[in-house]
C-alpha cells in the first residue's frame, strides 16, 4: 500500500527562495498583477494599475484585441519558430519594446536597473523615462542591450538638450518623444489616495506599509527616490513630494507643436520615435516629417479617457502611411497573442508598460524576467499554432474581423 502510494505520488521540491516561491504559481501576466496587488501598498499598486477618469480606454486597450479572431493554418512545418525582427535598423529578439514608465523604483528599489537588465537578457529595447528614478548613465552601466530614452519636453529646453545629449553619449540608440501629456490625465485612484511622488508618509501610508512589510523594508533601506535625470537642475527632482498633476503643470511645456518635434533633429543624432499618436491624420504628419517610428499610444489609458484603443488604429494608419515610418502598438498588451495580432494588422512592434511593471511589483528583476518570458512563450506558441515560422509571416489573412465580418471564408 505504502509502496503503491510512493510510486504514484511525487512530492514537489520545496522552493526556499521567497521570491521564487511567490512567483512559481503565476501562469500569466494577470497572475503577476494579482501578486503585485498583494505585495505593494494600495497607493503604489493603483499608481501603476490605474487609468484616467472612468478607465474606459484602460479597458478597451486590451479588450479590443478581441475584435479579431485567428484563422490558424495547419500542416505547415513549424518546428523552428523565429520571433526576431528588425526595429529602427537593429535586430531584436522579439517585436516588443519595454515602454518608458516613470518612477519604477516605487515598485522595488532596483527600479530601472532591474527592468533594463531584464530587457537586455530578453534581447529587446528598454526605454528609460524622463521621469525615471535611475539616471541615463546608471542604466547604461548595467544594461548592455538596446536602450531608448523617452523625452518629455520641459519648459526649459536647456534641460531637454542636456539630458538628450547625455543619453547620446551613454549609447542610447533612439529617443521617444511623448506628445500626449499636454496636461496630466486625471487618475482618480491617485486623487482619492492623495498620491504623491515620492509617497508622503501619513497615517494611511504607515498602516499600508505595515501590511506590506516586504515592500516597506525595501523602501526604507534604499536611498531616497529622485527623478534621477533632473538632479541638480531647477526642474524639481522629486526631493519634495509632489502631486504629479502639479509637477506636470509647472514643468512641462503645453505649447509643444510639430516644430518642436523637428527641433530634436538638431540635438539628437539617431532615430526619433513619436509616442502618443491617436489619429490617422497625425500619423500622416509624423510620416511626412520622416519620423522613424510612430508609437500609437494613449499612454496606457492614463491620459484622455475614451481615446481609441491602440490596436484599432494599426490597420488604418498602416494603410494611410504605407511603409513611411515603422509602427509600434502601445497599450493593452498582456498576452503573446496580442503581439501576434498587432503584427498581423501591420505593426512592426509592440510596447508594453504594465505587463513588466506587474512583474517588477510581484518579484523585482526575476518577476520582470518572468513577465517577458510569458509574453515570449505565448508568442512562440501562438505562431506555432497559427502555422507561421517568422514574424513577417504574421499577415492580415490570419485574422478575421468579427466587427466587419471580413475574412470569413
Ligand atoms: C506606471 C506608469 C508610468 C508611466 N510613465 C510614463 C512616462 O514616464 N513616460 C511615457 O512616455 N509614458 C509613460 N507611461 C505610459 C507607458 O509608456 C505606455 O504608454 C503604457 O504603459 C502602455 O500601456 P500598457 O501599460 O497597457 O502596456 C507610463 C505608464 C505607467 C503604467
Amino acid at each position: 500500500m505504502l509502496e503503491n502510494l510512493r510510486s504514484t505520488l511525487r512530492f514537489q521540491p520545496i522552493t526556499l527562495d521567497p521570491t521564487e516561491r511567490r512567483l512559481e504559481r503565476a501562469a500569466n501576466i494577470d497572475d503577476l498583477r494579482a501578486i503585485a496587488k498583494k505585495r505593494l501598498p494600495g497607493g503604489v499598486f493603483d499608481y501603476i494599475d490605474g487609468g484616467a477618469d472612468d478607465e474606459v480606454t484602460l479597458g478597451t486597450n486590451t479588450d479590443r484585441f478581441g475584435r479579431w479572431e485567428f484563422r490558424p493554418r495547419v500542416l505547415r512545418d513549424v518546428e523552428h519558430i523565429d520571433t526576431s525582427t528588425t526595429l529602427l535598423g537593429r535586430e531584436i529578439a522579439m517585436p516588443l519594446v519595454m515602454a518608458p514608465t516613470g518612477f519604477s523604483r516605487i515598485a522595488t528599489s532596483g527600479g530601472e536597473l532591474d527592468t533594463s537588465r531584464a530587457a537586455a537578457r530578453a534581447g529587446i529595447p528598454y526605454s528609460l523615462s524622463s521621469m525615471g528614478t535611475r539616471s541615463v548613465e546608471e542604466v547604461a552601466a548595467v544594461c548592455d542591450g538596446p536602450k531608448w530614452f523617452q523625452v518629455y519636453v520641459w519648459r526649459d529646453r536647456g534641460i531637454v538638450k542636456d539630458v538628450v545629449q547625455r543619453a547620446q553619449a551613454a549609447g542610447y540608440e533612439a529617443i521617444t518623444v511623448t506628445v500626449d501629456l499636454q496636461t496630466l490625465g486625471r487618475r482618480e485612484r491617485d486623487v482619492r489616495r492623495g498620491f504623491t511622488l515620492p509617497p508622503k508618509l501619513g497615517l494611511g501610508t504607515i498602516i499600508d506599509g505595515l501590511i506590506h512589510p516586504g515592500w516597506t523594508l525595501d523602501f526604507i533601506r534604499s536611498e531616497p527616490i529622485l527623478f534621477a535625470n533632473l538632479t541638480g537642475s531647477d526642474q524639481g527632482d522629486g526631493t519634495d513630494a509632489v502631486a504629479l498633476a502639479d509637477y506636470i503643470r509647472d514643468q512641462l511645456d503645453p505649447t509643444l507643436d510639430w516644430d518642436d518635434v523637428e527641433w530634436f533633429r538638431d540635438i539628437w543624432n539617431g532615430p526619433i520615435v513619436v509616442k502618443g499618436i491617436q489619429t490617422v491624420e497625425d500619423a500622416k504628419i509624423a510620416a511626412d516629417l520622416g519620423l522613424d517610428a510612430i508609437a500609437i499610444s494613449n499612454h496606457g489609458g492614463r491620459q484622455l479617457d475614451h481615446a481609441p484603443a491602440s490596436v484599432e488604429l494599426i490597420a488604418p494608419i498602416r494603410d494611410a502611411i504605407g511603409d513611411a515610418s515603422q509602427l509600434i502598438c502601445d497599450g493593452g498588451i498582456r498576452r503573446g497573442t496580442h503581439i501576434a495580432k498587432a503584427m498581423a494588422l501591420g505593426a512592426d512592434a509592440c510596447m508594453a508598460g504594465r505587463a513588466y511593471l506587474y512583474g517588477l511589483g510581484a518579484g523585482g528583476e526575476v518577476g520582470v524576467d518572468k513577465a517577458l518570458g510569458f509574453l515570449r512563450d505565448e508568442l512562440v506558441r501562438a505562431m506555432t499554432l497559427l502555422g507561421v515560422k517568422s514574424i513577417d509571416e504574421l499577415t492580415p489573412d490570419l485574422l478575421r474581423d468579427l466587427q466587419m465580418g471580413s475574412g470569413l471564408t
